[in-house]
């Protein structure tokens, strides 16, 4: 029996998916080219809506990049599958060598490829865990991560992430008080303090992180965890002058593992030098993390392919005992998603495409903020790095108060902004105040210059005609 691609299309009948609404058909992707797609949703076809995000911040190139195409029918051609803890693959390790090369020399020195993000953070605890193993430092244990951090969906990820929505699997988690310990974010819209400057304001976090370690004890702290640019979690706020170095500098003291999730961020989103890693906006190659996790764009959606990226303490330790990782995923190290991401990653590298994205990037944040903040409506901040930017919408840009989580701002805006052809990201506020509705952007690399100023011209004229309605509403 063939099952007709259609029928299945068809918004009105139940969901067969367990997700989202689950007895629903949400809408569907029905086509696309670069950076524009079709979505069907409720039984209309909107056609050419400008895709401001590329889902959840994953693609690169775009819909439907000819030439990944036909990388993609070698790929498949030239191999099927093996299990690569026995028997690996050449596109893997040239993927590896790709992503160390294109890093600052010594950062990296060896990679992990797994499917997902998620996986991708799991497999970073389960290296760690080993490392302190392999020096015979079995009480190394504890991991510092962050409040309002999100580092993936399945279990581990979510026991050293933190939001209101992971509350419910709490007693599914790593034990909280004892193994994933939580210190606070870095915020600076919201937490600097007026009479602190940024380096102030990172003086005060680094000095909580330090009696964290202390109270715990240095003996019994494995590794400090943060995303570079929280992207979902915090809406693209970046980390304070001073902050990540610091972190780097307590970690050597106490010889702490110094662990970055780039999931997000990285992977050419941000880097101003046309380069890999968000990172290197802030620190010095002597100051890189130990381990780094990756995903995203490094398939550009092409591929399900994430990885872990580790450093020569890390590796060496392993080399100098074991010499082993026992076992891995089914789908580690999968030939054909390194071929491709490989083929990705040297397309990106050879038209500099990550040059492109965030001189396009910081072009959005200055035209959103001209635009938004020079005029009474509801955007409270603009913030971001390169390719990865996020309006916070707020009650009252004085005080900063955020709308009640019921009023479903964000939603209702997304939506508006998807009926004027306009796709974004649209991630709630935290209902105890700590964080507004935040709406983000991370478009493809390929972006123009003229697709910039109609992301604007749209996103800009739904947020004013937005806060009329929610005036009308007598909501703000
Ligand atoms: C910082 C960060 N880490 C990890 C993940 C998890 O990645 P995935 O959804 O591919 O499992 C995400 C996903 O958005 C993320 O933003």
């Amino acid at each position: 029996m063939t099952v007709s691609v259609e029928k299945f299309a068809a918004s009105n009948e139940p969901s067969y998916c367990f997700q989202a609404t689950v007895n629903h058909v949400g809408p569907q992707i029905v086509g696309g080219r670069g950076l524009h797609i079709d979505i069907e949703k409720d039984g209309k076809v909107y056609k050419d809506i400008l895709d401001g995000v590329t889902g959840a911040a994953v693609g690169a190139l775009g819909w439907g990049d000819d030439e990944i195409l036909e990388i993609i029918n070698r790929a498949a051609k030239e191999s099927t599958y093996s299990y690569a803890p026995t028997i690996s693959n050449k596109s893997s390790e040239a993927l590896a060598k790709f992503y160390i090369e294109h890093s600052p020399p010594g950062v990296f020195s060896s990679a992990l490829w797994v499917t997902s993000g998620s996986e991708s953070n799991e497999n970073a605890l389960r290296i760690i865990r080993q490392y302190y193993l392999e020096r015979g430092l079995p009480n190394k244990l504890k991991l510092i991560s962050r409040e309002s951090s999100y580092h993936g969906f399945t279990l581990g990820a979510q026991g050293i992430s933190w939001n209101p929505r992971i509350a419910p699997y709490e007693p599914y988690l790593m034990d909280q008080k004892n193994i994933t310990l939580k210190m606070p974010v870095a915020y600076s819209y919201r937490f600097k303090k007026n009479s602190e400057n940024e380096e102030q304001y990172s003086k005060r976090l680094l000095d909580i992180l330090e009696k964290m370690i202390l109270d715990n004890g240095p003996e019994t702290i494995a590794a400090v965890i943060v995303e570079t640019l929280p992207g979902s979690s915090l809406g693209t706020t970046p980390p304070p002058k001073g902050y990540l170095k610091g972190i780097r500098i307590l970690c050597n003291r106490y010889d702490i593992i110094f662990y970055l999730d780039e999931v997000m961020c990285g992977t050419g989103r941000s880097n101003p030098n046309g380069k890999l890693n968000c990172w290197e906006n802030f620190l010095d190659p002597s100051e890189g993390p130990d381990i780094q996790t990756v995903g995203k764009t490094l398939g550009s959606g092409y591929v399900t392919i994430a990885g872990v990226l580790v450093g020569p303490k890390i590796k060496d330790a392993f080399v100098n005992g074991s010499n082993t990782v026992f076992g891995g995923h089914t789908y580690s190290s999968h030939d054909f998603n390194c071929a491709v991401a490989l083929g990705v990653q040297q397309k990106i590298a050879r038209e500099n495409l990550t040059a492109n994205i965030f001189k396009m990037g910081s072009l959005l944040n200055g035209r959103l903020n001209e635009k938004l903040l020079s005029t009474d409506n509801i955007a409270g901040d603009v913030r971001g790095i390169g390719g990865f930017q996020s309006v916070e919408i707020v009650k009252n840009r004085e005080t900063k108060e955020v709308f009640n989580s019921k009023d479903n701002i964000i939603g209702r805006l997304r939506q508006l902004c998807f009926e004027n052809g306009l796709s974004i990201m649209g991630m709630p506020g935290n209902p105890d105040g700590t964080c507004g509705d935040r709406a983000i952007f991370a478009p493809a690399f390929i972006v123009t210059e003229v697709d910039i100023e109609k992301m604007v011209e749209i996103f800009v004229k739904c947020v004013n005609s937005f806060s009329k309605t929610l005036k009308q509403e007598r909501i703000w």
